[in-house]
C-alpha cells in the first residue's frame, strides 16, 4: 500500500514536527537493533549485524538532530507512536525464542520497509534540495536494512514458520492500518 503522495506535501509545510518525528524514529531503529542484540545473544551473525545497524541508525539520528538544531527548531519531547504501537501488537505473544525471533526480524523488517518507502516520497517530492539529498541517503541505508531483517527472518524462520505467507498477510495488516495513521505529519503513522 503506498503512501499517499500528498503526505509528503503535509510533512515539508510540518518541518519541524517531521523531523523531530524522525529523529526518535532513527534512535527508536537504534534502540530495537540492541535489543536483538542483548534478547538473542548466541546468534553470532545477528549480534554482528544488529552492531552495525545500531551505529548506522544512531549516525541516522545525529544527522536529523544536527539539521533540527542548524534550523533553529528546538528538539522536543517524543510523542505517542500510534501507528508503531498497533504494528507491534500484531504478533502474537510467544515463549518460543526462535519464533519470537522471527517475529521481531519481521516488525523490524516492516519499519525500515515503510521507512524506506516514505524517503523515497520525500527525496522525490521535497523542493528542499538539502533535504531531499538528505532522504536520499537514507533510503537507500534503510533498503538495505530491510534487506538484512528479512534475510534473518528467512534464514532463521526456515523449518519453523511460514516466512513468506507471514510476511504476506503482515504487509496486508500494516496497508490497512498506515491508511488510518498514515496522513500526518510524522515519519511513520
Ligand atoms: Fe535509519
Ligand atoms: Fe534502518
Amino acid at each position: 500500500m503506498a503512501t499517499d503522495p500528498k503526505w509528503a506535501n503535509v510533512a515539508e509545510d510540518n518541518l519541524e514536527e517531521i523531523l523531530i518525528d524522525h529523529a526518535y524514529c532513527e534512535q527508536k531503529a537504534a534502540s530495537s537493533a540492541i535489543s536483538l542484540i542483548v534478547q538473542f545473544p548466541e546468534y553470532d551473525d545477528i549480534v554482528f549485524a544488529m552492531s552495525e545497524i545500531a551505529i548506522e541508525e544512531m549516525e541516522h539520528f545525529k544527522a536529523v538532530h544536527k539539521i533540527i538544531i542548524d534550523r533553529g527548531f528546538i528538539f522536543g519531547s517524543e510523542r505517542k507512536d500510534y501507528y508503531v504501537n498497533n504494528l507491534s501488537k500484531y504478533f502474537p505473544q510467544t515463549h518460543d525464542r526462535k519464533v519470537r525471533l522471527i517475529y521481531k526480524l519481521l516488525f523490524s523488517a516492516m519499519i525500515e520497509a515503510r521507512s524506506c518507502e516514505r524517503f523515497h516520497l520525500l527525496s522525490t517530492t521535497i523542493t528542499d534540495l538539502e533535504l531531499s539529498k538528505f532522504y536520499h541517503d537514507l533510503e537507500i541505508s534503510e533498503a538495505k536494512h530491510y534487506t538484512v531483517f528479512l534475510n534473518f527472518a528467512k534464514k532463521y524462520g526456515r523449518n519453523l514458520v511460514d516466512v513468506d505467507k507471514l510476511w504476506e498477510e503482515f504487509l496486508a495488516f500494516e496497508g490497512k492500518l498506515i491508511q488510518n495513521y498514515g496522513r500526518e505529519e510524522f515519519i511513520l503513522g
